[in-house]
């Protein structure tokens, strides 16, 4: 038997402020796209922004449903728009947000196990890693360099 340890380094910046300009922008896009979630269940509001290598934004948030496990995550609403209208192109960087009528999110809100597994195909499909930054409203955004970071021991097409 021997142990394994997996590590994995994140970059956390202390507010919006601190990003590079073009992400600066590419949350404000998530941010207005938060807007636009469809959450009259969970009250809580998510919204995706992603950067793609032919310079397009395509945007989701979450859409619920009364029949709750129908809707689906701001993430996973973005990204399958993002493949279906430009399946050639490559997803660089995924900005995120999520805010609640609940309680102030100030705390980065990471994705979901689902939604990294559907990311997880699309950087498996386009052999180049995606850029993730995730916040609540307001606060610190961290940055993953990779979606693997955020899912060690993935599950991939190598093994089917
Ligand atoms: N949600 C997302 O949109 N993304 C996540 O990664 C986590 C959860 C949505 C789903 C549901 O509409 C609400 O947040 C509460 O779970």
């Amino acid at each position: 038997m021997k142990e394994v340890k997996i590590e994995t380094t994140l970059q956390v910046f202390n507010d919006v402020s601190e990003l590079p300009d073009h992400i600066q922008k590419l949350m404000a896009l998530a941010t207005e796209a938060r807007d636009n979630a469809y959450t009259p269940y969970s009250k809580f509001k998510v919204g995706a922004a992603i950067l793609l290598d032919n310079n397009e934004i395509v945007t989701g948030s979450n859409q619920e449903n009364a029949s709750y496990p129908s809707g689906l995550c701001a993430e996973r609403t973005a990204i399958f728009y993002a493949g279906a209208k430009y399946p050639d192109a490559k997803m660089l960087v995924l900005a995120l947000t999520a805010s609640s009528q609940n309680q102030v999110t100030d705390t980065p809100i990471p994705p979901c196990g689902a939604c990294r597994q559907s990311i997880a195909e699309y950087e498996f499909k386009q052999e180049h890693p995606i850029e993730i930054y995730f916040m609540g409203a307001t606060g610190k955004v961290v940055k993953s360099n990779s979606l693997a970071n955020l899912l060690p021991l993935g599950f991939d097409r190598s093994f089917l």
